[in-house]
């Protein structure tokens, strides 16, 4: 036998007590019983998103929620400001693409955040923008945006709302949703949420509420007004993913239990773990200015095919962590350290790479990245 980890950005370990939860016989969703799981799942995700505003549930992965913000607020003639660092900020523009809406690609050099400067000066500009699209974490580059930085530009214009893609950050680290200013805050489950792909979760704030009287593009699955309307009573307006309303009510428990600020704290130590470790062992940062709370990345060792590492960690060890894709497809590794992860998360990837590396002939030295780890994850109190 070959003991699976599964250490990615998404999906990421689902606790046992979220799978046990999930387990249980379906109920069906127009009754009661339903009614009251959906309520706490959606009490929850307020919280998590840190808003007053009904986080809607919709049946589907990230990218629906993302292709829901853009055809509930564009209008044909509007023009989208993209920000493009990575293969996620790709998917808006294509998204905008795909429905016709005009767009306005920024483009950040992968691995590099955002200025904000460039996104006043492109709102400046050109006063067709009517919306700015980015990430809060650009799970392809381990890169932090400054979203907070881009809503304070779009508060003072009217006409311009900010859509922020959370899916591989909201409930990793503090994306307060109404304090931040954002217009619509997205996340999905298979991230920090800890559940199973299948679910993703939108919030939209009274500004971009507004835009959906006006928008025309055409929608059906994804109409939020629907969505509103139906959630609002307690029920979807389609068949909801049940078992992962129940699980998501369990992984809300569980996330409460914790704290945010506590939840944020374990994603910034394990962070900085992982990074001080991928330093020990000779990687270098791929995102030094900016790295990801959620996700590390770093170049891979001179003259090797990074992919060939992965494979090696997944075949030889059973560690499932993940390269490059496109731009850097077998130049950068990524370590996760997302959703239901700890100490020996982190430690059972940096060593699995540490022994994969040596494996395939590179000259490291055995140890020096998990010591290097276990000195940050050793420090503090534990957690809660
Ligand atoms: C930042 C980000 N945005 C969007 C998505 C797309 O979500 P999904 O694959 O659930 O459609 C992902 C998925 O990995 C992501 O990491």
């Amino acid at each position: 036998m070959l003991k699976q980890y599964l250490l990615t950005p998404g999906p990421t370990p689902v606790p046992e007590r979220i799978m046990l939860a999930m387990a249980r016989p379906i109920v069906h969703h127009r009754m009661p019983a339903f009614t009251a799981i959906f309520n706490e799942a959606a009490e929850g995700l307020k919280w998590l998103f840190q808003t007053s505003q009904p986080v809607l549930q919709l049946a589907g992965s990230g990218t629906l929620a993302m292709e829901a913000a853009v055809v509930n607020t564009m209008k044909r003639g509007d023009k989208a400001l993209c920000v493009v660092g990575g293969k996620f900020g790709e998917r808006w523009r294509n998204i905008c693409k795909a429905f016709g809406i005009e767009f306005v690609e920024l483009t950040v050099e992968w691995g590099k955040a955002i200025d904000p400067q460039a996104v006043k000066a492109a709102l400046d500009a050109d006063s067709k923008i009517t919306a700015v699209f980015s990430q809060a974490n650009e799970s392809s580059t381990g890169v932090r945006h400054p979203v907070e930085e881009i809503a304070k530009l779009t508060a003072s214009r009217d006409g311009v709302i900010n859509v922020v893609d959370g899916v591989s950050a909201v409930g990793a680290f503090d994306l307060p949703m109404d304090r931040a200013g954002f217009d619509i805050l997205i996340t999905g489950s298979q991230k920090a949420l800890m559940l199973p792909p299948g679910q993703a979760y939108i919030a939209l704030s009274d500004k971009a509420w507004k835009r959906t009287e006006s928008a025309d593009l055409p929608r059906f699955y994804g109409d939020l007004k629907r969505e509103r309307k139906a959630q609002s009573g307690g029920e979807t307006a389609w068949t909801p993913a049940v078992s992962l309303t129940v699980g998501l009510v369990e992984a809300l428990r569980m996330l409460k239990e914790e704290g945010l600020e506590q939840i944020f704290a374990r994603h910034d130590k394990l962070a900085r773990a992982t990074r001080a470790s991928m330093e020990a062992l000779g990687c270098k940062l791929f995102a030094p200015g900016a790295p990801s709370p959620t996700v590390t990345s770093v170049w891979g060792p001179e003259g090797i095919d990074t992919g060939k590492i992965v494979k090696h960690l997944r075949d030889k060890y059973g560690v499932s962590i993940t390269g490059g894709q496109d731009a850097v497809k077998g130049k950068i590794l990524r370590v996760a350290h997302l959703g239901y992860f700890g100490t020996f998360d982190i430690l059972t990837s940096v060593t699995a790479l540490e022994m994969s590396l040596a494996d395939l002939g590179v000259p490291v030295k055995l140890g020096a990245g998990t010591a290097a780890a276990q000195a940050v994850l050793a420090a503090g109190p534990p957690s809660k």
